[in-house]
């Protein structure tokens, strides 16, 4: 699969992710039967496993998005822009956090922080991927996805270059 510049090779089919957006949600049915949680996705690169997610889940819940860019091209900087359109009220709340990837962590350390500051009840975190060679900040993921290499990954949600978010299954860079 050619994305501009770059070869791009399959990782995940689009079957293998439905199943365990399936089972993820699965979980999260059962873990907060009781509750009534806030999802909070992260755009851009959730934007389709949120939607996927989200038709999944059986709770009576609600869902915001935030934004908060950093990445370039596919080197992550670990230098966080800003925060945009969280306009909830977070206090008491049982945040369920929905991210497509989690790399160094760095994203998601600064928001958990950043998060914690409002006071909700709980806090935890949804990845769809996570690269854990990559992981630099210390971050707890209640529930992945899938544990992947190093290699930069396009499709389902995730850019390169801002390209590639429309496929359905996931490929990889190959590294040389
Ligand atoms: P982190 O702060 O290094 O964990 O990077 C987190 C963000 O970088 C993710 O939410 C993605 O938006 C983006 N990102 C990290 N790795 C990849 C990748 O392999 N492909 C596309 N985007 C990525
Ligand atoms: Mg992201």
């Amino acid at each position: 699969m050619k994305i501009r510049d770059k070869e791009f090779f399959i990782l995940l089919k689009e079957a293998e992710i439905r199943k365990r957006v399936l089972e993820i949600a699965g979980e999260i049915n059962r873990d907060y039967a009781k509750k009534q949680p806030l999802f909070i996705s992260v755009l851009n690169g959730a934007f389709i496993f949120a939607a996927d997610l989200m038709r999944e889940i059986r709770l009576s819940s609600t869902l915001s998005f935030i934004k908060l860019s950093t990445y370039d091209q596919t080197s992550s900087t670990g230098k966080i822009k800003e925060l945009i359109g969280l306009n909830e009220q977070l206090f008491k709340k049982d945040i369920i956090i929905i991210e497509d990837i989690v790399d160094s962590g760095f994203t998601l350390s600064y928001l958990l922080e950043h998060l914690q500051g409002l006071g909700p009840s709980s806090i935890e975190v949804v990845a769809l991927l996570v690269k854990p060679e990559s992981l630099k900040a210390e971050v707890s993921i209640k529930y992945t996805g899938f544990r992947i290499p190093e290699n930069f990954v396009v499709g389902y949600g995730l850019d390169y270059d801002g390209y590639g978010r429309n496929l359905k299954d996931i490929y990889f860079l190959k590294t040389d």
